[in-house]
């Protein structure tokens, strides 16, 4: 097994200890000491936080795939015996991101389309033109299994090296059962490439009404409920399901019907819902036990207070509104009401096309209203808690995956999202080795 202590780190971001942090679980607790966050202690069950500001000068030990410790350099230990030593000189130790909202497996790109927005055409309009999603779906249905892994890869690769080492990967380009079943198959096969990152399987049939079902969404939802989704859990093909909840796209009854096979199923469940329109989506959401709702551009009091009572994780998607000029999530009264706020990239090539986790957090400061150090546990801890990962990646912890980012030339932790859209220099650690 290979031993590697890491030494002169400048300091180690984001650290969780005591109890091992799950969703719906105990209040988090850092050694002993309440974690507290702008004034207020962090009591909400699904608060995952994690220590920003920490060990100065500090070393670290990787054993395997995992952390095994780490403390003062003043109070280094003797190295164990066959111990591998790397100088950090100086740089600044960090959990890899966690992406929990991609469509990340797509064909072609739709430049099209965004130059129609450039002359004011809407996003609603030329979906309703058969664009849009649609258009990503002709051209899926078409790609071959192979291209399609080629070109999913490629983006998986320069999403990896910007340090994003766990990410939920979504179907819903495909819309039938063969093209939906390949575009599982290539996200398990690009887990299967990549031991290294965490990579989870969403089965989004339910992105959009396909053309064969044009005049009737209640049979494409039965078939997808009841015939498609056992068949892919069957074959372990997806860990999450989720569903488009939009006028024009799927209803209330539709997200009841799809609650319900999750249940039956045991699978958890992520949702698009509020992105241009409140209805009712959050609440159905939240008591359905849904363990994320995404999006949130549109937000009334209800949604925020079925939130608050509820256990489901909100998603933003700020780099979603940047490309689209829609509103943006009210991510700081979401994070004033206590709630464990996550961040996603929701890279696809309609609406956001840019996964840069570098930017994504800017966007969390500037956009969404987080203060950095919340933006950061919204793009680590907190997304891993909303991918039920948050025992394993998501914040530095004894025993967790040493999945870690080595950063250079920042002043502080607000460094990293102050040069908005730059990736400072970088070293990429994922589960106990260096890319
Ligand atoms: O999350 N809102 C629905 N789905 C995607 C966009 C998909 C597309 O335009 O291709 C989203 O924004
Ligand atoms: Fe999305």
């Amino acid at each position: 097994m290979n031993r590697i202590q890491i030494r002169n780190i400048g300091r180690i971001g984001g650290i969780s200890e005591g109890e091992a942090c799950t969703h719906g679980g105990n209040l988090f607790t850092n050694g002993g000491s309440l974690f507290t966050h702008g004034g207020s202690l962090f009591t909400h069950g699904r608060n995952e936080g994690s220590i920003w500001s920490s060990t100065e000068n500090a070393w670290l030990l990787v054993e395997g795939k995992h952390i095994i410790d780490w403390g003062p350099m003043s109070d280094e230990p003797s190295l164990p015996p066959h111990t591998e030593v790397w100088d950090a000189n100086g740089a600044w130790v960090m959990p890899a991101f966690v992406d929990p909202h991609t469509h990340l497996v797509h064909s072609g790109t739709r430049e099209q389309e965004w130059k129609a927005r450039l002359q004011g055409a809407s996003y609603q309009e030329i979906a309703a033109a058969g664009g849009g999603i649609m258009h990503s779906v002709r051209s899926l249905r078409k790609a071959e299994f192979s291209a399609l892994l080629d070109e999913s890869r490629i983006r998986l690769e320069s999403i990896r090296s910007m340090g994003v080492g766990s990410l939920e990967i979504k179907s819903g380009y495909g819309l039938d059962f063969d093209s939906e079943s390949k575009m599982l198959r290539t996200t398990r096969m690009l887990a299967h490439e990549y031991p290294d990152m965490n990579i989870h399987s969403t089965c989004l049939a339910l992105h959009a009404i396909p053309p064969e079902y044009r005049e009737d969404a209640n049979s494409y939802v039965r078939k997808v409920t009841q015939e498609w989704i056992p068949v892919w859990a069957e074959e372990g093909l997806i860990d999450f399901v989720d569903i488009f909840c939009e006028r024009g796209y799927f209803g209330l009854e539709h997200l009841d019907a799809l609650l319900e096979c999750a249940h039956r199923l045991g699978l958890p469940v992520r949702a698009h819902v509020n992105q241009f329109s409140v209805m009712g989506a959050v609440k159905r959401a939240v008591e359905g036990g849904a363990l994320s709702v995404d999006h949130l551009e549109e937000l009334d009091d209800a949604d925020l207070e079925a939130l608050k009572n509820g256990e489901t994780y909100p998603i933003l998607l700020p780099g979603c509104s940047f490309f689209l000029g829609i509103p943006y999530a009210p991510g700081r009264k979401l994070a004033d009401a206590g709630l464990p706020v996550v961040v996603g990239s929701d890279y696809n090539p309609g609406s956001a096309p840019g996964f840069n986790p570098f930017l994504t957090l800017s966007l969390s400061c500037l956009k969404l209203g987080l203060m950095p150090e919340e933006a950061l546990n919204a793009m680590t801890i907190h997304a891993a808690g909303s991918l039920q990962l948050s025992d394993r990646v998501g914040s530095i912890g004894r025993g967790k995956e040493a999945s870690l980012l080595f950063l250079s030339g920042l002043k502080d932790w607000s460094t990293l999202a102050y040069h908005f859209g730059q990736i400072p220099p970088l070293r990429v650690m994922l589960k106990g080795r260096f890319l």
